[in-house]
């Protein structure tokens, strides 16, 4: 796996802690002592773990603390392998190959409120967010659903925090009067109002569905996908055409664009390899792309003119990439 992008930053796990049910918290420091890049709230890194997996994941500090990095990891034994590596192999004193913190999932500027709705360990950059909107005075509230109390990362710290009153958390097992009223919370949209939302994809169906069918602007809408759900059959195959070179490549029904490219020399940088952290972003220059991804919002993908190439496929016989 590649990612294309600075070199990577080498850091020691300097604490390891249980945060909930299958939650564990990872502190990162620099192994020589130097801080870590600058970040802002919203941003993620890439970690390269053992067994040679490289993961997402976002960081849940204070951006103004960079000294340090947090991250939250949640055990998926049903996942492709990389959170169980990190909760069973990874362990304090370890060291560790980052990249620099990316952000794809920016608070907006000038905001009047921000509207922060996080689905159990979806909270990792909305807590970021929190703690950044409240170190900066600006009007914010944060809805936290989760199944239960005892699988709720970061229970303690946003009860004490010095924006806990801003906290609304809604247990899945808890009363009917704390559960999560998405029609009130979102009900009609007021300019520079954002929504926030991270969390598992039915999850973040139903708050954007929701909040779209209420009449919010697609710019009011915020969202970080952290899984795809797998791709439908492929169906029938199709061919690319790479503009640089002329070369034609025929992509298989049952292999993705990157694959096709690699096996012919041609090394698209990838990261998440299922639609939702935009590194491999390519252009398309002819040709109808069907796209897969969580990450391009629908105005972009309906332009046609980029795709995702390590999920998205085509709806024409050929696409023609800017490669
Ligand atoms: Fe992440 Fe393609 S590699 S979107």
């Amino acid at each position: 796996m590649t990612t294309g992008h600075q070199a990577g930053l080498r850091v020691r796990v300097a604490r390891k802690l249980p945060l909930a049910v299958d939650i564990a918290l990872f502190e990162l420091v620099s192994v020589d002592g130097a801080s870590l890049p600058a970040f802002s709230a919203g941003a993620h890194i890439d970690v390269s773990m053992p067994g040679g997996h490289t993961r997402q994941y976002s960081l849940c500090n204070d951006p103004a603390r960079a000294q340090r990095y947090e991250i939250a990891v949640l055990k998926d034994p049903q996942g492709r392998g990389g959170s169980v590596a990190m909760h069973e192999q990874v362990q304090q004193g370890d060291e560790l190959s980052i990249s620099h913190p990316r952000n794809h999932f920016e608070l907006a500027s000038g905001a009047q409120e921000s509207v922060l709705l996080a689905g159990g360990i979806g909270i990792t950059p909305l807590l970021c967010m929190a703690q950044s909107l409240a170190a900066s005075g600006q009007s914010f509230v944060l809805h936290y659903c989760s199944r239960s109390e005892g699988r709720t990362a970061f229970r303690e710290r946003l009860a004490h925090a010095p924006f806990a009153d801003r906290v609304r958390f809604h247990f899945d097992d808890g009363p009917a009067s704390q559960a999560l009223d998405l029609a009130g919370i979102l009900g009609k949209p007021r300019p520079r109002v954002h929504l926030y939302t991270c969390g598992p994809q039915g999850f973040m169906d139903a708050v954007l569905s929701s909040a779209r069918g209420s009449g919010w602007a697609q710019e009011q809408l915020h969202y970080e996908f952290f899984k795809a759900e797998p791709a439908p059959s492929a169906g029938t195959g199709f061919e690319v055409l790479i503009a640089s070179s002329g070369r034609v490549i025929r992509i298989e029904p049952d292999q993705t664009v990157v694959a096709a490219l690699a096996a012919h020399g041609i090394e698209v940088p990838t990261s998440c390899e299922q639609g939702v952290c935009g590194t491999c972003m390519t252009g398309v220059l002819d040709g109808e792309p069907e796209h897969r991804d969580l990450y391009l919002s629908p105005q972009e993908q309906a332009s046609n003119d980029q795709f995702l190439p390590c999920c998205s496929r085509a709806k024409s016989a050929r696409l023609v990439l800017d490669l």
